[in-house]
């Protein structure tokens, strides 16, 4: 009789690949360390490509929008649709752009002397010596500490509207000794609607627009522009609610002209009209026609100044009394 051999472990083929003895253990925990190691290896490489493209597609995409941000902010706004007499256009440059000027007491104290410098002697001789004048001075300060009409508010009471584009003009502007006058951080728009333009600092005697002085957007990136919005005249006298002033200054360098295209002249009297005029300017002799066909002599050529004053026919049909016109 044959006992039935008791099966023993030697008899039973260990299944492949499963470590048996201590040795064969040790091997595969160690290959199974490699393939961790690998994978986590491919795991960090994975993240770190990851990593990079989003940060790479970031930055792009920022460089894209700051461009763009650029291009936006450097661009001339055009208020095509927005009427010179319009209602709410008029409320909004009075409540939110004219000020008055004097922030800080006695900042600066002017010096006056008695009689006037000689432009503004000439012009006060064709307005009879006018006391409680009104007038509109655009570049007042360009210079950062002079104006044509602080003579004219503080010897004669005249009242008036000062404007500046440079915010550092404008700043030194507003602490000067100008109680009766107003003033706007802005420009005279060149266009008979108001629009919103960079401020290039350093330019001849303020404002540079982009449409009229040079076709590129973006010709200093790296720095940041100001913004200043552009009003016509004509908003601006409706926002002062005057329609007749005594005088008007023109400073608003190489704009002038268009500046003047834009005033209705059926619709206000400027009795005496100083533009600004430096040498190298060309349309000297087409403002000087522009203005004889809105009834305007050309009075006298001093230093910078070209002045014009409405002739006597024009007075007659408007009925202003000033002898001296
Ligand atoms: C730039 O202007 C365009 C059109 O006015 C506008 O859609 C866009 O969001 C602006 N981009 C930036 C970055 O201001
Ligand atoms: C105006 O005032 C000046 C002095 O500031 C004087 O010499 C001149 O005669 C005056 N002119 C008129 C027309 O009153
Ligand atoms: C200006 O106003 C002051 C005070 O209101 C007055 O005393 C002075 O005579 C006025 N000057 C002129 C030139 O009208
Ligand atoms: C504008 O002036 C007129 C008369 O000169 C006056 O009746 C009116 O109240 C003034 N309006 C404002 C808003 O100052
Ligand atoms: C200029 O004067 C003439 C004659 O008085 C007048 O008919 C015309 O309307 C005036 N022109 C302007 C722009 O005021």
């Amino acid at each position: 009789m044959s006992q039935p051999t008791a099966p023993t472990g030697a008899n039973v083929a260990p299944a492949p690949n499963v470590p048996t003895t201590p040795t064969e253990i040790g091997k595969f925990i160690h290959g199974a360390g490699m393939l961790k190691k690998i994978l986590s290896l491919m795991a960090f490489f994975m993240a770190f490509v990851t990593v990079m493209v989003v940060l790479f597609i970031y930055m792009n995409n920022t460089a894209m929008r700051h461009y763009q941000f650029q291009v936006n902010m450097s661009k001339d706004y055009e208020l095509l649709e927005v009427k010179q007499d319009n209602p709410q256009l008029i409320a909004y440059i009075r409540q939110m752009h004219l000020r008055p000027v004097k922030e800080t007491q006695g900042e600066y104290t002017d010096v006056y002397n008695d009689t006037p410098v000689e432009d503004l002697g000439y012009i006060l001789k064709l307005l009879n010596n006018k006391s409680d004048g009104i007038f509109i001075e655009a570049g007042a300060y360009n210079d950062g500490k002079t104006s044509e009409t602080a003579w004219l508010e503080k010897k004669l009471n005249w009242s008036g509207l000062l404007i500046q584009p440079d915010p550092r003009h404008y700043f030194s502007l507003k602490k000067h000794d100008r109680e009766r006058s107003q003033a706007i951080h802005g420009c005279l728009s060149p266009s008979p609607y108001p629009k919103e333009v960079s401020f290039h600092q350093g330019d001849r005697d303020g404002v540079k627009i982009n449409s009229i002085h040079s076709n590129s957007i973006i010709d200093d990136s790296d720095i940041f522009n100001t913004r200043v919005k552009c009003f016509p005249l004509y908003s601006l006298l409706l926002a002062m609610n005057v329609t007749t002033i005594d005088y008007l200054c023109l400073k608003t360098g190489g704009t002038e002209l268009q500046v003047l295209e834009t005033i209705p002249f059926n619709r206000v009297t400027i009795r005496v009209i100083n533009v600004h005029l430096q040498n190298k300017d060309i349309e000297k002799d087409t403002i000087k026609k522009f203005l004889a066909t809105k009834n305007y002599s050309f009075a006298q050529h001093l230093r910078e100044s070209y002045i014009f004053f409405l002739n006597r026919k024009k007075r007659l049909d408007t009925k202003i009394d000033t002898e001296a016109l």
